[in-house]
């Protein structure tokens, strides 16, 4: 089968998969008010979520990522990985998560298959993060991730989104922590949603602060794999752990845009700030229809456009991240 591919000769070799929009936390910048159901959960059961991804593998996928909400919140989070792992032609599974249940199970999600483990944590003091995530178990996501250390994870990385007032001047603390750990940081620009203008407005940050900041110091931007999406990388000799940055306001961001997402209820989603997704799941009912959804994806890639429009303050239809898995 073929590749998916677009008009602009970009290929998607990566999928991100949301299996649910609840999460336990309360980000400032994303639930503030917290996660409000809409009427009864109507998530994909892990028999479609296994059809998604034989679908997106056999047309060249490679990595999936398990996104939320907070995806450990589903009681089959653990078989969700396995179906993940036991995808033919899956090289890598990731998930990202709050990390709330991390120190209790990283051992469980390894055992199931997962390789690679991004924790969102947002300040590394425990009073800010506590402020910004409305949650106060800093030390437990913490222990966490030193948990996925101890068991070899392939990759542990932390999300911090940028935060201005909140973690704009927390980079020696960022450093600091990453100087014998092998965990990369990747900061993220505060994306504008739909919800939250003013919120966007007081606290934007631009990555270029810490890009200035990083050059300073000494670190030095890897030259890009293909792979990498749209992260840029920084490394530093005296330093275990390396730095990312993402930045979707800069010039170019989305020219090696290597992703597509899923949502919990069966969506594709060509770009974080597009149209209202295309329906899937009418062909997730049974085996017999993966041909129909391969078709179906290759066919929708083709309405991929260049670039996302946040420029113009145009998010889009994406009410906040949880709703497609950030
Ligand atoms: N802008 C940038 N990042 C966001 N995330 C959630 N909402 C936003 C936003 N508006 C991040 C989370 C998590 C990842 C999945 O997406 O912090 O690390
Ligand atoms: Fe939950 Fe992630 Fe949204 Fe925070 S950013 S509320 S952890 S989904």
């Amino acid at each position: 089968m073929q590749q998916l591919q677009d008009r602009f000769g970009r290929r998607f070799h990566y999928l991100r998969l949301s299996i649910t929009d609840a999460c336990n936390f309360k980000c400032q910048y994303c639930l503030p008010n917290g996660y409000k159901p809409s009427g009864k959960p109507h998530h994909l059961a892990p028999d479609e979520l296994s059809r998604v991804m034989r679908a997106f593998a056999a047309c060249g996928t490679r990595k999936i990522r398990i996104t939320g909400g907070e995806p450990s919140l589903r009681k089959d989070f653990e078989q969700i990985l396995e179906l993940a792992a036991n995808t033919p032609k899956i090289e890598t599974v990731a998930t990202t998560t709050n990390g709330y249940r991390l120190a209790e199970h990283a051992a469980d999600w390894q055992r199931c298959g997962l390789d690679q483990i991004n924790v969102s944590v947002d300040s590394l003091d425990g009073n800010a993060f506590a402020r910004i995530t409305g949650d106060s178990r800093f030390d437990l996501v913490m222990k966490g991730i030193d948990r996925a250390l101890e068991l070899d994870y392939r990759r542990v990385k932390i999300n911090t989104v940028l935060l201005n007032g909140h973690n704009a001047d927390q980079l020696p603390l960022f450093l600091n922590y990453i100087r014998d750990r092998k965990v990369d940081i990747r900061f993220i620009e505060l994306m504008e949603t739909g919800l939250h203008h003013d919120y966007f407005k007081a606290h934007h940050l631009p990555g270029t602060v810490i890009q200035q900041q990083l050059l300073q110091q000494g670190w030095q931007q890897d030259p890009s794999d293909q792979d990498a999406g749209p992260a840029l990388n920084y490394s530093h000799r005296d330093y275990a752990g390396r730095i990312g940055l993402i930045m979707p306001y800069s010039k170019d961001f989305c020219a090696t845009c290597n992703r597509l997402r899923v949502s919990s209820i069966g969506k594709l989603h060509l770009c974080l700030f597009t149209e209202a997704g295309i329906e899937l799941r009418d062909l997730l009912g049974s085996d017999n229809q993966l041909p129909e959804l391969e078709q179906r994806l290759h066919r929708a890639l083709l309405g991929k456009h260049e670039t996302h429009y946040l420029h113009d303050g145009d998010a889009g239809a994406t009410p906040h991240l949880a709703s497609i898995g950030g």
